[in-house]
C-alpha cells in the first residue's frame, strides 16, 4: 500500500515508517521543513512537504495514498491553536477518504483515570486539559459512519527509548541533573527530603 504519514519525522513517526517500509509499503511522509524533509528522506520515504495547518497539502496526500496515519501535532498540543489544526487535519482525511474504505489511523494518548491504571479501552469523555483532543480522537472514530475505515491507537501516557530526546523521561532526566534529585511515586511515607 501507499501509504501517506504526518508526523514521519517525529519520534513515534521514526518507528512507524521503517515498520511501514519493511512490511513492503510506499510511504510519504510530511515534512514541513527542509530538516524534516531530510529526516524523512533518509528514513526511505517520499517527502510531500507541507504544513499541517494547510489543508490542501493533506487533501493531496490523502488523495495519492491508499491510507493515512496521522502522528504531527502543533506543540504545546493542549493549545487552543494546536487542537484546531488538529480537528481540521483529521475532518480533512475523514472528507477526502470519505466512502473509499481506506485507512485513517490517528494516534491518541491513554486517559488518566483516577485510582486505576487506564487502558486503551476506557471509553472516550472528553473532559480535562486534553478534552479537546479527545473531541478529535473521537471525530477521527466516527469517520467510519462515513465509509473510512479509521482506528485509534491509543499510546502510553509517554512513548520514550534510546534516541529520545524532548519527550516525557527526558525531561525528568535533565530536572533530576540540574536539581540532583530525581524524584519517585511512592506511598507517602517519606518523611523527609534531601537539602538542596
Ligand atoms: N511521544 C509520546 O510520549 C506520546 C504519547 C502519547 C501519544 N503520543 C502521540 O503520538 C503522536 C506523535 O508523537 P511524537 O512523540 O512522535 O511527536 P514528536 O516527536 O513531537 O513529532 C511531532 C511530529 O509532528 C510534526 N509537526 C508538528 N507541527 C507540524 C506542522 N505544523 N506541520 C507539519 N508537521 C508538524 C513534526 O514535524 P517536525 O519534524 O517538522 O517538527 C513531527 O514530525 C502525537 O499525536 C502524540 O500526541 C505521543
Amino acid at each position: 500500500m501507499r501509504i501517506f504519514v504526518t508526523g514521519a519525522s517525529g519520534w513515534v513517526g521514526s518507528s512507524v515508517v521503517p515498520e511501514l517500509l519493511s512490511g513492503g509499503h510506499q510511504v510519504v511522509g510530511l515534512a514541513r521543513s527542509d530538516a524534516s524533509a531530510t529526516a524523512v528522506a533518509d528514513l526511505g520515504a517520499e517527502v510531500l512537504r507541507g504544513d499541517l495547518n494547510d489543508t490542501d497539502v493533506l487533501r493531496a496526500g490523502a488523495l495519492d495514498s491508499d491510507g493515512v496515519i496521522h502522528l504531527a501535532f502543533v506543540v504545546p498540543s493542549v493549545s487552543e491553536a494546536a487542537t484546531q489544526t488538529d480537528a481540521r487535519a483529521v475532518e480533512t482525511f475523514a472528507t477526502t477518504l470519505a466512502d473509499t474504505g481506506k485507512p485513517l489511523v490517528v494516534s491518541g494518548g491513554t486517559l488518566t483515570v483516577p485510582g486505576r491504571v487506564a487502558t486503551e479501552r476506557d471509553e472516550l469523555v472528553a473532559a480535562g486539559p486534553i478534552a479537546a483532543r479527545i473531541t478529535n480522537m473521537k471525530a477521527a472514530l466516527a469517520a467510519a459512519d462515513r465509509g473510512v475505515r479509521s482506528c485509534l491507537v491509543m499510546l502510553p501516557r509517554s512513548v520514550h527509548g534510546a534516541g529520545d530526546r524532548h519527550g516525557f523521561i527526558p525531561q525528568l532526566i535533565a530536572m533530576a541533573r540540574t536539581r540532583g534529585i530525581s524524584g519517585y511515586i511512592g506511598e507517602g511515607r517519606a518523611v523527609g527530603l534531601p537539602s538542596m
